[in-house]
């Protein structure tokens, strides 16, 4: 197994500028980004080499509460930029999900009424946020899921082209771009250049690809790792499993070093070891994120691991997530552990 030869410590020319938080804001707009990086230090207690460290980069603190306020910020100034999203149209996307909810946030503070197609069993929590944005939902047949929704939103715009703005998520490059232009930088300035792998989930592949491309860009030999479910059928939400979905155009799967894959099963596990022994609550996929990062970073003798956790929790808390969360307790901890150990040999580091 190949390992790294850097240092922690190593600390190249133009990384050395500090991370600033906001402190004050003209509008929502200038809270995004800029999040910080939590070093997981209680899970991993006696399980990593001395030089061996993972930092999670807590997205849950952009102002609509995920990773993908970056994305769709970045989206939407282009369209605005490029004229194509003008006084008088409406911004519509098929999404339930943190997308939906970051295009709900940026339309009324930028006065653009905002319209999402999703499938009717979208959890509570998600269409309650979206409607206090001010957005109108549409809703799709719930039996044929996401899919139903990416149609009915088609046929929508087709109805009255001129009338609309959709940011598409999947094919608009602005997506990897916003984390080649934020979230990269960042990572690099917190660690100070001394990252040596970057982990993430796989939904549209925005986050990997645009972070990994500043990261490599920075220092060719940084690792660069997507995260996707096991299976087609999971409860990951946010994830995609590339193999059983149609591959977004933005994600480019040769630019990854290693693509690891998590079950559903483990990815729960983790996000209550990090709620109850780390005191972090997040959200699905960085348990996901959480259990890759592990199964790296155990096969390490150095190494500054960071990963994605891409929002919190309580968005969750209608789902069959914390149905799991009620009765855990941490002496399943050891069973995960054990297991990322095992699978750890077999991820190339
Ligand atoms: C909760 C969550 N995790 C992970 C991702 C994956 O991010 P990306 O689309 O940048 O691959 C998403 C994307 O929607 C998400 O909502």
């Amino acid at each position: 197994m190949a390992t790294t030869s850097q240092s922690f410590q190593r600390s190249p020319e133009g990384a050395n500028s500090e991370f600033v938080p906001v402190a004050r804001a003209e509008n929502v707009m200038g809270l995004i980004g800029n999040t910080p990086l939590l070093e997981i230090t209680k899970i991993t207690a006696g399980l990593l080499r001395p030089g061996v460290r993972i930092f999670a980069k807590l997205e849950g603190f952009n102002p609509g509460g995920s990773v993908k306020d970056r994305p769709a910020l970045k989206m939407i100034m282009e369209g605005l930029r490029k004229g194509e999203l003008v006084p008088g149209k409406t911004i519509i996307d098929s999404t339930s999900g943190n997308t939906g909810i970051a295009l709900a946030m940026l339309g009324a503070a930028l006065g653009f009424p905002v319209e999402l197609v999703m499938a009717a069993n979208a959890s509570r929590e998600r269409k309650k946020i979206i409607q206090a944005f001010g957005a109108k939902i549409i809703y799709s047949d719930p039996l044929e899921g996401s899919d139903g929704a990416i149609l009915l939103c088609r046929k929508i715009i087709e109805r009255n082209p001129e009338r609309y703005f959709k940011p598409d998520q999947y094919a608009n490059e602005n997506n990897p771009l916003a984390h080649f232009e934020t979230t990269g930088p960042e990572i690099w300035r917190q660690t100070k250049g001394a990252v040596t792998h970057f982990i993430a989930g796989l939904g549209t592949g925005g986050t990997v690809m645009g972070t990994g491309r500043y990261l490599k860009m920075r220092n060719p030999a940084v690792k660069v790792i997507g995260v996707e479910p096991d299976d087609a059928m999971h409860g990951l939400e946010g994830l995609k499993h590339m193999a059983s979905s149609i591959v977004p155009p933005i994600y480019h799967e040769e630019e990854l070093d290693d693509k690891i894959q998590v079950s559903t099963e483990d990815a729960y596990e983790m996000v209550y070891a990090l709620g109850q022994i780390e005191g972090v609550l997040v959200g699905q996929s960085s348990g996901a994120a959480m259990v890759a990062a592990l199964k790296v970073a155990r096969g390490l003798r150095e190494g500054c691991v960071v990963t994605i956790f891409p929002d919190f929790g309580e968005k969750y808390l209608s789902t069959n997530l914390w149905i799991g969360w009620k009765s855990w307790t941490r002496d399943r901890l050891s069973h995960l552990l054990a297991k990322c150990k095992t699978e750890s040999e077999s991820v190339i580091t």
